[in-house]
């Protein structure tokens, strides 16, 4: 396919020059007159200059997302190398892993596509109206790389709304008879790639998880927005004398159920309920440890105010019921909440729940999930390890 020309302002072709891969529809200043509503684009500077190849979408606010700022055409050879290198990357950071990340968007060049892997089935999310135009070069590309077994699309993200694209689940490549068991670290889980949230399970918590062991032997653990249970169950890997799970969703309690059994761990609570009232029920001091792991509170900018209230509010309680020198290991994973934004935060939950904390790590997305400086919008996970101190050493 041809790229057709279209020309962006001078702030936004410096953007593009310095890395960012987003054009917003107010930074296009002329556009080809045959240009269709989803095309591929050749961006130019304002003195004609071509800077770099992505996809247009029209009714997109981002319209544009670059693949390319070479000289190169945009085809199955690009895809096909974009994906080598996506994996000779992941295989550098984890030569064993089961479940990864493979391409993480415009991180791995390949802009609204996601593709995790889960053994011998691939499982994808196209977020945008642009990445459908190389469906089936990713398709190929996948196959020719991985020979999987399953290419799945598992499109349920509510951010497709912004692209104009309905929620869709189907196999779209092999064959795929039921969910799926994999190994993380020793801890097992069953993932259904067709009915789970996102590709079935949250892999970018995964350095996080880990690293939770260090502090839950012969603990009492909470793991509050549990989803697949996969704080909760690394506890228990770890020892914890015992683990409440809280999910409002009950899918994802029978999951929590599903792996437990899976892992033969029987020392475990699981609540289907709000995880604010839980929090709020909690006694005090009877946690040792608190994993709050809730869903993007700020899913646009708009929503920042209510947010930051909202991610007070339960870590200011979480702090209050948490035994002294107990550990909160606390996450947002919305782009829109800075690193500062997110420290400030839980710094003023701290001081309204009149409580020292000590900072103990400061994690984010694992090793797969690659974030750019020059994209901070790709930096969406930030967690923190905390340790409650007395008020009064
Ligand atoms: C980011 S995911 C959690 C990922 C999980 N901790 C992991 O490591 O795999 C957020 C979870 O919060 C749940 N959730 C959303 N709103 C909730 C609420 N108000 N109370 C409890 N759970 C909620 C969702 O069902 C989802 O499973």
């Amino acid at each position: 396919m041809q790229p057709k020309p279209v020309t962006v302002e001078g702030r936004a072709a410096r953007k593009v020059v310095a890395g960012h891969p987003w054009l917003y529809a107010n930074e296009v200043t002329s556009r080809a007159p045959d240009l269709a509503d989803v095309d591929l684009v050749l961006v130019h500077d304002p003195d004609g200059k071509p800077l770099a190849t992505g996809t247009y979408h029209k009714h997109s606010l981002i319209q544009i997302r670059v693949i390319t700022r070479r000289a190169e055409a945009v085809d199955g050879d690009l895809v096909a190398r974009r994906l080598d290198a996506a994996l000779a990357r992941r295989r550098a950071a984890y030569p064993d892993l089961q479940c990864l990340r493979l391409v993480h968007g415009e991180c791995d060049g390949l802009p609204g596509l996601v593709a995790d892997v889960y053994g011998d089935v691939v499982v994808i999310e196209l977020n945008t109206q642009g990445v459908f135009l190389l469906l089936d070069e990713i398709l190929d590309g996948l196959e020719a790389l991985l020979a999987p077994r399953a290419i799945v699309l598992h499109n349920t993200s509510s951010a497709l709304s912004y692209e104009h694209l309905e929620p869709r689940t189907e196999v779209l490549r092999g064959a795929l008879d039921g969910p799926l068991e994999v190994d993380e670290w020793g801890v097992k889980y069953r993932v259904d790639p067709i009915g789970g949230q996102k590709t079935g399970l949250f892999l970018d918590q995964k350095e996080n998880r880990r690293l939770l062991r260090r502090w839950c032997e012969d603990r009492t653990v909470w793991d509050v927005f549990a989803y697949a249970g996969g704080w909760g169950l690394n506890a228990l890997a770890a020892g914890a004398r015992h683990v409440t799970f809280v999910d409002s969703s009950a899918a994802a309690c029978d999951q929590i159920h599903a792996n437990l059994e899976l892992n033969g761990f029987t020392n475990a609570t699981v609540v289907q309920a709000n995880g604010f009232d839980a929090v709020r029920e909690m006694e005090p001091g009877a946690v040792d440890v608190l994993v709050l792991d809730p869903p993007a509170f700020a899913k646009t900018k708009k929503d920042i105010t209510a947010a930051r209230r909202a991610y007070t509010d339960i870590n200011r309680v979480g702090l209050q019921r948490l035994a002294e020198f107990g550990i909160l290991a606390t996450s947002t994973c919305s782009h829109h909440i800075s690193p500062e934004l997110f420290d400030d935060i839980l710094g003023r939950a701290a001081f309204h729940s009149r409580q020292r904390v000590e900072l103990l790590v400061e994690g984010g997305q694992s090793l797969d999930h690659p974030c750019h400086l020059e994209y901070p919008e790709s930096r969406y996970l930030k967690t923190r390890f905390l340790r409650k101190l007395p008020y009064h050493p």
